[in-house]
């Protein structure tokens, strides 16, 4: 048991926007947009929403149950909850996902997350115009990130980009070491409302563009939408684009981390709820919030903006060329594009900060039910071991090599490992009987009885035919890439050694609840 005083979300509506501020984030407005891009626009809506009813729903309502059912025994990390839910020895040691992954993500999301406050600041104060030539927004791009050359943004630590950087783990921090309610829960309180407002704002600025250049007619709103939206593209049917296995393991992993699902925070989030507080009604608003967030601000912003104008061609590129290189461009283009262009990055620090500030939390309360850890201290250490391998990453800045390894294993492989874990755990340990009990309790809807049989057996065979299919895309690769550069080897090494803290923390913690229930 947790040697810490019992924390709560002091209302339901705080919960509500705290979960939903970790799952808005980069994701909805950078990785989404660029995805469906990638993948013909309305084509790739198909898989996305298979995978958000079989996967990130089910998922979602399973992390709140065996959240809340740990958290009113006294557990609030994922090694403390696997262990009270399954009595094998594996357990605990297997919650070390529920720490790896939100710790590792933090590490290289709170870089981006500073490129986004770094980017909102020179728009407030005009640096941003850089005129109309797309090399310069690349150039400013790369000298920005350190993209060019390993340790360059080192060469003048404070008064360059990393300034902002420094800003982003101060604030993540003092705001983690609150606490749960004077921290996190007011946090996300402010936040959400503004964000949705900026984000609101950006939207109808896009959508009143009409037609910016009338030469070009074709280059429209309604065109734009349609390249989010149309089915049919010109050189493919639906049933071509379709068949892209790939396109259905994006799709998968993009409900995963848009919802932060299989991330081992909404575990941690839904333990800090009391025995009769809903999590049905709550979990399903948080998921809806975040999939309004996505496809209606994030894609209905991006996509339009970026095609009309520059065409298809500006669609294209991938999340962080889009998001920028070519989106400021497009400011630029358009009237009032200074203030846009502040409005959009701002928005997305905001949502960039009230998921960072989710991914702390796991790793914040095993440390002081495992190890007994005061918060002040919990804080301290974590802001330690994650600083260091924030600096990691920004250190390898070249080609963001170090920020891909740990995006590839941690952010997609983890979260496929996790999330089958936590299935196996609550469809097959748990039950979805007893599963349905704590939904059920308190609850504002009943969730459908067909989730049982979804959870048990529906979800399992999708991720494993997604997460085998994936393996057998991308390992060729990734041994190639270990083979051939240095860079690659040392992050998965440092990915060893942080995993290996862990386990010898959960350890710690095993032998320290071990003693405790044998004193009681
Ligand atoms: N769910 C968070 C996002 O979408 C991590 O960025």
């Amino acid at each position: 048991m947790s040697r810490n005083p019992q924390e709560n979300w002091s209302t339901r509506i705080g919960v509500i926007f705290a979960v939903t501020g970790s799952a808005v984030g980069l994701g909805n407005f950078l990785r989404f947009p660029g995805l469906a891009a990638k993948y013909d626009g309305g084509t790739f809506m198909i898989p996305y929403f298979i995978a958000l009813l079989l996967l990130g729903l089910p998922l979602a309502w399973a992390e709140w149950s065996m959240g809340r059912y740990g958290g009113v025994r006294g557990f609030h990390s994922s090694p403390g909850i696997f262990r009270l839910l399954w009595k094998n020895r594996a357990a605990p040691y297997l919650g070390v996902l529920g720490l790896l992954v939100p710790v590792v993500i933090y590490m290289y999301y709170v870089f981006i997350e500073s490129w986004c406050l770094g980017y909102a600041w020179y728009y407030l104060t005009g640096a941003m115009e850089l005129g109309r030539d797309p090399e310069a927004y690349g150039q400013f791009f790369a000298s920005f990130t350190g993209l060019e050359e390993n340790a360059s943004l080192f060469a003048n630590p404070l008064g360059g980009p990393l300034i902002f950087l420094v800003i982003c783990i101060a604030v993540n921090f003092l705001l983690i070491n609150r606490g749960l309610t004077r921290g996190i829960e007011l946090f996300c309180l402010g936040a959400m409302p503004l964000l949705a407002l900026c984000a609101v704002l950006v939207l109808i600025r896009v959508l009143t563009l009409g037609t910016p250049d009338p030469a070009r007619p074709e280059l429209n709103v309604i065109s734009g939408l349609g390249q989010m939206w149309n089915l049919q593209t010109a050189d493919k049917s639906v049933w071509q684009s379709l068949a892209n296995g790939k396109m259905w393991m994006e799709a998968a992993g993009q409900i995963f981390f848009s919802l932060s699902v299989g991330f081992g925070v909404i575990i941690t989030y839904a333990s800090y709820l009391r025995r009769d507080d809903d999590i049905a009604l709550s979990a399903t608003t948080a998921a809806a919030g975040n999939q309004f967030f996505e496809v209606s601000l994030g894609g209905m912003i991006t996509i339009p903006a970026a095609f009309i104008f520059l065409g298809v061609a500006g669609v294209a590129g991938g999340t962080f060329a889009l998001g920028f290189n070519t989106l400021p461009l497009v400011f630029e283009s358009m009237p009032l594009g200074r203030w846009v262009g502040f409005l959009w990055f701002f928005l997305l620090f905001l949502a960039a900060i009230t998921s960072s500030l989710s991914m702390l939390q796991p790793a914040i309360a095993f440390l002081q039910e495992g190890l007994g850890l005061s918060r002040a201290r919990a804080t301290a250490l974590l802001c330690g071991v994650g600083t260091v391998g924030t600096l990691f990453v920004v250190w390898f800045s070249k080609s963001l090599v170090a920020l891909d390894t740990f995006d590839f294993w941690i952010g997609t492989f983890c979260i496929f490992l996790l999330a089958s874990v936590q299935t196996f755990i609550f469809g097959w340990v748990m039950g979805p009987r007893l599963g349905l009990e704590e939904l059920d309790r308190g609850a504002g809807f009943r969730v459908p009885r067909i989730f049982a049989f979804i959870i048990k057996y529906v979800s399992p065979l999708y991720l494993l035919v997604i997460f085998v299919a994936w393996a057998w895309q991308n390992m060729g690769d990734s041994v190639q890439s270990f083979r051939e550069d240095a860079v690659v080897r040392w992050s998965i090494l440092f990915l060893l050694g942080v995993a290996a803290l862990f386990l010898w923390s959960i350890h710690l913690a095993v032998r320290r609840w071990q003693a405790g229930e044998a004193k009681s």
